[in-house]
């Protein structure tokens, strides 16, 4: 502690003379394979720019816009842009009255936005494991965690490849149980022929800095259920009657406040930069494929590197590309590759672990055994439509240089 601060100063006189230690001067030479770069052009920011010439900057018409071509992207009746996926899936919860006494099964290995929700709304978060090859969660332990309290199931579809969707639905629909799809990940998923939100109560989305869609903060959520879309477009304004395209633009006119709503409404000026990235999206999936697919071949002859695996039948939105590498070996590997250039993140370790779900739930090591190791193994690396062959080969010789350490 005492020494970590003294290095801090140490650093930090340096920097003030502009002097750099050898490990940040080996850094700075090497130019740095980004983790992301987004993908915006031109025709983005020109709407940005026409919206901000209009006197509307909140929930309006390019907001309706967008929510009508994403609607009919994904096939949905119905999109209703919200501030994130994290609201898109509160808002679910809410829409279909899950609180206190209700237990919402989630899988212990995601981003922990999908089961804060459950806790966020009174209700309890009951935590399964996934399945070893793909990190999705497993139909065949949901079927055995269900309880006559489980409300509702929130299927992850990590990485951009879909749970499965169709034996998932078959377990829940008969029971009255929600399929609350936690598609942060991936619009451009389909599995078996089904798309988010197609057999799912509700689908969320999100438009976060580093999402394949991307205004740096948004979500969306879509359902083909006419009363659901009315009643998530109330909870994301405060459970108001009028929103506010239709008190201000037109005639004043009252409304009234019919339930007790949020505040989760997607702004004109934020769907601006996203309604034409939506032309843009299966091209640029395209290209997250073939480096997906360059980063497969070069991985599976390398010993102790594995990676998940895409399901016959399925197309992932191919959102992240994680590897797994023995566990032991996995926090130095990060630091390697960094000291490479090489952009890198975890995505993500086990849910149970962490310091407020552990003391919720009381569970330890061993609870979800693929959860945690796939926890314990996970590196991502860089993954978008910009990223260029000579940087996937970087990535590459990165990754096999590293892998050194444990062959
Ligand atoms: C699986 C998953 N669910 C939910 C979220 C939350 O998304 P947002 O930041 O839009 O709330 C994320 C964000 O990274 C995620 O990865």
């Amino acid at each position: 502690m005492v020494r970590s601060f003294s290095n801090a100063i140490a650093r930090a006189a340096r920097s003030a003379k502009g002097q750099r230690t050898p490990r940040e001067e080996r850094m700075s030479s090497i130019e740095k394979v980004e983790f992301y770069r987004h993908a915006l052009q031109e025709a983005d920011v020109e709407e940005v720019r026409r919206v901000l010439g209009t006197l509307f900057l909140t929930t309006g018409p390019v907001t309706k816009r967008f929510e009508e071509k994403f609607a009919a992207y994904l096939g949905r009746s119905h999109a209703v842009g919200t501030t994130s996926c994290t609201a898109s899936l509160f808002l679910s919860l809410a829409a279909l009255g899950i609180g206190p006494g209700d237990e919402v099964i989630v899988p212990a290995q995601t981003f922990i936005a999908s089961a804060n929700v459950i806790v966020h709304a009174g209700a309890t978060p009951v935590l399964v494991d996934v399945e070893p090859d793909t990190a999705l969660i497993d139909p065949a332990r949901v079927a055995a965690a269900i309880t006559p309290r489980t409300k509702a199931v929130i299927p992850v579809h990590l990485y951009g490849q879909m749970a499965d969707m169709r034996a998932l639905h078959d377990l829940c629909a008969p029971r009255g149980i929600a399929l609350i799809e936690d598609a942060a990940h991936g619009p451009e998923a389909r599995r078996d022929g089904v798309a988010p939100g197609e057999l799912g109560t509700t689908a969320s989305f999100s438009f976060y800095a580093t999402k394949t869609l991307t205004c740096g903060e948004g979500g969306a959520v879509a359902t083909d259920d006419p009363a659901l879309d009315e009643r998530l477009r109330k909870l994301r304004s405060h459970g108001m009657s009028k929103n506010a395209a239709d008190r201000y633009t037109a005639r004043y006119q009252h409304w009234d406040m019919e339930l007790l709503g949020y505040k989760a409404n997607l702004p004109d000026v934020l769907a601006a930069l996203l309604v034409h990235q939506i032309d843009r999206i299966d091209a640029q999936r395209d290209r997250r494929e073939a480096i997906c697919q360059r980063y497969e071949a070069a991985f599976a002859e390398l010993p102790g590197v594995d990676y998940p695996k895409i399901v016959e039948g399925s197309r992932s939105a191919r959102h992240l590309f994680t590897i797994w590498v023995p566990a032991d070996h996995r926090d130095e590997a990060l630091v390697d590759l960094q000291e490479r250039g090489i952009g890198v993140a975890v995505n993500y370790r086990a849910i149970h672990l962490l310091t407020y779900y552990r003391d919720l739930l009381g569970f330890e090591r061993g609870a979800f055994p693929n959860a945690e190791s796939i926890g314990d193994r996970t590196i991502s690396l860089p993954l978008y439509p910009g990223l260029t062959d000579p940087e996937v080969d970087r990535v590459i010789e990165a990754v096999r240089a590293v892998s050194e350490r444990w062959r």
